[in-house]
Order: structure tokens, then sequence, then C-alpha cells
């Protein structure tokens, strides 16, 4: 073949509908053609790869016609297992902001027992947990509020979401590097040992975790920065404070529950799910690597090496595995939630908007602030999505939704019955009380 005309453009791939962005090429020596995809393809789908008939031989005579062939897609478990450990261990350097910049190492050694760390939500692994260490703290005899004891588990790497180098120093472990991982914000524990104590649950937002009051501990910070941050609350963080200055939270959000959907976060502002892995790791974790976006003209470069881009690919790959947690057994009416999905699907028009598999549109459109009952924003903030990429909204997917109260980008729904009142009194829907905790009891059972 011609290996000119050989390009994207004559070389193509879909996935389930949806073009792959990758690079074609062409070996004379092998008469190979290659499409490399700048991602691993997504799992569990089915691609089309079809070379048109502008792609020529040498001689320049066009192919008889379009050439084209189906495969479907298999979950990679190698790259999911290497995805599950970048998203619970890496900081991606970042130790240069939590250690070298904000030496919350000081704070943590000095000052932060375990129960101080319980109280700020953060969460321990109780499979990290020795038995001697789970027998010492039934028994007492391993002190919870003795801040050595946080050194020591951090050095049995058992907080979720902290990673801490543990040098012995005078003959005592001394904490001297931390830094975050994804799993701080992204991950709980089931409580099975005790509350704050559990097996890891991944893609759970933790909405006990006050991040905000955790950074405001640091000794770096100005009194203004540590009001800021202090004024966020559990369950809050704003990933745009650091860059457009203006404090209005966003709740964090579940990692889980993405496959599926071109649209990620409450803007839409990527269209997979790495966008935005790339912009926390590099602008709000301070990840070395670099995240530049010329729609809101973000631009970050951290140290000079890139620990980010490599594994995006893994990550992501393990986050499209990370499902929505199924309502437990007997937490919803299944009569009222029934008579909710009526409501849900006629007089109430929720599925206008929450159609689809995944209860939402976000393939297809985002929606103007104006159309959307969040705002708005408390403390009279600008909207949120003024400050995103899209400036607007996308339709919140709502499977496992019964999981993370508070509701909205904002939190500004504290249970689900406070979601239906709004829709109803923003919207004039004329919803019945019984009505309302219908449509309630339909959301608990997504
Ligand atoms: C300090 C807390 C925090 C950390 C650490 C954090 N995130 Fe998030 N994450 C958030 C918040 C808050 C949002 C909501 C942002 C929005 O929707 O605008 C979010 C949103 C997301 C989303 C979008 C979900 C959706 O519904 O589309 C993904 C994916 C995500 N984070 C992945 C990650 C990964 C991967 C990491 C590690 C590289 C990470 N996050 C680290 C707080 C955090
Ligand atoms: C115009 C489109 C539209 C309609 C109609 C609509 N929604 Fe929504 N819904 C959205 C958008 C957009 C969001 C995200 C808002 C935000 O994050 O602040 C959302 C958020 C939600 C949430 C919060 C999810 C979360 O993760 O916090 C729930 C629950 C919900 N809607 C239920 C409903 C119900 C019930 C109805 C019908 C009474 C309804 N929606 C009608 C677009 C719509």
């Amino acid at each position: 073949m011609d290996p000119l005309p050989l390009t994207t453009g004559s070389f193509s791939l879909s996935c389930d509908g949806v073009l792959v962005s990758a690079e074609a090429s062409y070996d004379t020596a092998s008469r190979t053609a290659t499409l490399t995809p700048d991602f691993p393809l997504p799992a569990d789908v089915t691609c089309t790869a079809t070379v048109a008939s502008s792609a020529t031989d040498v001689s320049g005579m066009f192919p008889v016609s379009e050439f084209a062939w189906a495969f479907d897609t298999t979950v990679d478990a190698a790259l999911v297992e290497q995805g599950k450990e970048i998203f619970r261990f890496d900081t991606f350097g970042d130790e240069t902001l939590w250690t070298d910049t904000l030496r919350m190492h000081e704070v943590i050694r000095s000052a932060v027992d375990p129960t101080t760390a319980l109280s700020v939500g953060l969460k321990v692994d109780a499979a990290a947990l020795p038995e001697a260490v789970v027998a010492g703290i039934q028994d007492g005899s391993i002190s919870l509020t003795d801040p050595a004891t946080t050194v020591a588990l951090l050095k049995l790497d058992a907080v979720v979401g902290v990673k801490g180098t543990v040098e012995s120093i005078s003959g005592e472990d001394t904490l001297t590097r931390v830094g975050i991982t994804c799993a701080l914000c992204h991950s709980t524990v089931d409580d099975s040992f005790a509350p704050g104590i559990g097996q890891r649950l991944d893609g759970w937002p933790n909405r006990d975790l006050d991040p905000g009051a955790i950074i405001a501990l640091s000794p770096a910070l100005s009194a203004e920065q540590k009001a800021v941050y202090s004024s966020w609350g559990p369950g809050m963080y704003d990933p745009r404070f650091n860059l457009d200055g203006i404090n209005s939270p966003h709740v964090i959000t579940p990692a889980y529950g993405l496959k599926g959907l071109r649209s990620i976060t409450s803007t839409g502002d990527g269209d997979k799910i790495a966008y935005w892995n790339r912009y926390v790791a590099v602008t709000q974790m301070g990840g070395h690597g670099t995240f530049l976006d010329d729609r809101t003209g973000v631009s970050v470069v951290n140290g000079s090496e890139d620990l980010v881009t490599d594994k995006l690919p893994a990550l992501q790959e393990y986050q499209l595995t990370l499902e929505a947690p199924p309502p437990p057994a007997g937490s919803f009416d299944p009569e009222a939630a029934a008579r909710g999905e009526a409501l849900f699907n006629g007089t109430a028009r929720c599925a206008s908007c929450h159609s689809g598999p995944e209860f939402t549109d976000a393939n297809e459109r985002l929606h103007e602030p104006s159309e959307v009952v969040s705002e708005p924003e408390p403390n009279g903030a600008p909207s949120y999505a003024s400050r995103s990429a899209t400036g607007r909204y996308r339709t919140a997917p709502l499977k496992g939704v019964w999981q993370h109260p508070p509701y909205f980008h904002n939190g500004t729904a504290v249970t689900l019955e406070d979601v239906v009142r709004t829709y109803d009194s923003r919207l004039a829907l004329g919803l019945s009380d019984s009505d309302i905790s219908d449509l309630a009891e339909y959301l608990r059972s997504l």
C-alpha cells in the first residue's frame, strides 16, 4: 500500500459507535498497517476497524471498496491490577507539595494521633494490620491517642490514601515524607473492625473526610488561607479554588459507575476519565507532570519529570471496573419504589434528562445552569459551572445514589426527599407528599 494516504482519516476504529483517538502507520517492509490507540480500548465492547477507499496501493489505484471488520474487547486483568495499585498507593511524587511545601509530615508526627485522624475522616485499612496490631488495638495496649501510633500505621501502609515514608532516626521510627493518593477522597472502608477501620471500598466517596480541615493544619498557610480551608467541612472539596481563588466547594463524588459515560465531572469537562485524573493528579494533588486546558486557561507544570502520563491508562482501566454498589437488601420498599418509577418516567419528567441505563443524557448533551435546580450556589459564590471548561452541567448518573448523600454538586440537598422537593418547587411539578416519598424510594432502589 502507499504509506502516505494511510492515516487516521483512511484507517479508523470505533468502539460502541465512538471514534477511538489513535495513530495510523504503515511499515513498507512487512507490508503491515498498524493503528495504535492513544488509550487502551474500553473493555467489554464491540469495536469496528475500517479502511476507507481513500487508502490506496502504491500504483495509486483505489482499492475496490471500503473494508471493515469487527472484534470484541475484554478486560485486561494485569492492567486493572496495576491501576488498582496506582489508585491506592501512587502519589505521583506529590510529596513535594505535602511534605516540602505544606510540611504535613511535621504536623502528623507531632500532633495527629489515630483518634484525631479518624475524627477528620481518615480511614484505616484493616487488611493491612498484622494480628499483633489488631490485638493491641482491641486490648488497649496500643494507644490511639499517641501520634507514634499514626506513624506506625503509616509504616504499615494502613492509612487509606496517605503514603508515608518512615525512617529510623536515632533508633526511633520517624515520618520523613508524606504524600496523598486518589484513595484519600475516593475510597472508604466498611467499618467492619471499628468505625473508620475496615475493608477498603474503592470508588466510594469518603464523605467523612474533611480535606479542608486537614490542609488547614499545615504550618505553611496564612490565616486567610486556613480560614477558607476550614470552612469546607466533611465530604466537601473545592478542586478549583487553588486556581481561580473562588471558594465554593464541591461534594467528593463517587469514582464508581463511570463505565459507558463519555462526559466526566459534574460539568462534563472531559470526554474520558483520564482527562480529570490528570487534572487532579497534577493540579490538586501536586503530582509531577503537566496539565493544560485552553478552555479554562489552566496550565500547571510540576517538577521536571512526568510521573503521571504513563499511569493514566492503567488507572482508567481500574476505574472502569468499579461498579456502583447495589442497594442493600431490604433498604427500600419495592411497592413505593414502583409507584416512584412511574412518576419518574411520567408526570415528574425526570427521565427527560435521567435517561438510559446510567440514568443520564450525558453522552448527548449538557445542561445550562438555568435548567439545573441546584443553583444558585450557597454563600453567594458564582455558578460552579461558570468556573468549569464547559460552563454547563452533566445530568448526574443515578446508580448507587442511595450511597452518597448529600446531593447535587454543592451538597445542598441533604436527603433524596430534599432532592425531590427541590425539583417539585423549582419546576412546579405539583407532587403530593406521598409522590415525593415514592420518588425518593425509587431513587433509593437504583
Ligand atoms: C482531595 C480530594 C480528591 C482527591 C485526592 C482526588 N479527587 Fe477525584 N474528585 C474530587 C472532587 C471534589 C470531585 C468532583 C469534581 C467535579 O465534578 O467537578 C472529583 C471528581 C473525580 C472524578 C469525576 C467523577 C465523575 O462523576 O465524572 C473522577 C473520575 C475522579 N475524581 C478521579 C480521581 C482520581 C483518579 C484521583 C487520583 C489521581 C482523584 N480523583 C483524587 C476530589 C478528589
Ligand atoms: C433538565 C434536566 C433534568 C431533569 C428534568 C431532572 N434532572 Fe436530576 N439532575 C440533573 C442535573 C444536571 C443534575 C446535576 C446537578 C448538580 O450536580 O448540581 C441532576 C442531579 C440529580 C440528583 C443528584 C445526584 C447526585 O449525585 O447528587 C438526583 C437524585 C436527581 N437529579 C433526581 C432527579 C429527579 C427525581 C428528577 C425528577 C423529579 C430529576 N432529577 C429531573 C438534570 C435533570
